[in-house]
């Protein structure tokens, strides 16, 4: 029987080494996003965007992706400690390969921030059920809401092999390149 591919390690917040989550808090608060649904992909144990966005007053929602025992674990000690958290950002474990569009709502904002990091060999092949990196970026920009944004992150060890994938996924969407914030690369999905 195959098994999930799923990550055999943990992140704890290193804003030094991986400043993406930080940086998307940031870039939050510059563009006063306040109400908005926000699709993340990678929680780290720190669950810091869905903390952040859950308790800092925005209305902000998060619904985060984990592959991680050991985050997941976290997750449901950070929330069973804190029902304004609870109600606010939802993470779930799951390989972010196998999303099923018919299980998710519609987000205004998506981080792709390790897109290309995670694909294994047989991620994509019909018995593991999963899809390529641009399956998956369109998968999300299709559930992204128009005026909607998707962010990446530069400075990702995937980034190099996640370049022609957004290269090929402009191509293929409606979406434009609004520029760099810190680290992170932002994209608006067409009104
Ligand atoms: C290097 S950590 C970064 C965590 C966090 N974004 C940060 O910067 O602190 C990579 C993240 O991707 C998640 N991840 C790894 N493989 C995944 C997969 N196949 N599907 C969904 N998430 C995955 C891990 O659980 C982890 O949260």
């Amino acid at each position: 029987m195959a098994t999930m591919n799923y990550w055999t390690d943990k992140w704890d917040l290193m804003e030094d080494v991986c400043p993406c989550d930080v940086h998307f808090n940031d870039w939050a608060a510059h563009e006063k996003l306040t109400n908005k649904t926000i699709y993340h992909f990678g929680t780290g144990t720190h669950h810091v965007v869905g903390k952040t966005q859950a308790e800092n007053g925005s209305g902000n929602t998060v619904f985060g992706i984990t592959a991680s025992v050991e985050e997941y674990d976290a997750y449901v000690k950070l929330v069973t400690g804190n029902p304004k958290v609870a109600k606010n950002y939802y993470a779930y474990f799951g390989d972010i390969y196998l999303t099923n569009p018919k299980l998710l709502p519609d987000f205004d904002v998506v981080t792709l921030f390790h897109l290309c990091e995670f694909f294994f060999p047989n991620t994509a092949s019909p018995d593991y059920g999963g899809v390529t990196d641009l399956a998956l970026t369109a998968l999300l920009t299709d559930k992204t809401r128009p005026g909607g944004h998707i962010l990446f992150y530069t400075r990702s060890i995937g980034f190099d092999k996640a370049k022609p994938v957004i290269a090929e996924w402009e191509t293929q969407r409606s979406v434009t390149r609004v520029g760099e914030f810190k680290t992170l690369l932002v994209y608006r999905k067409s009104s």
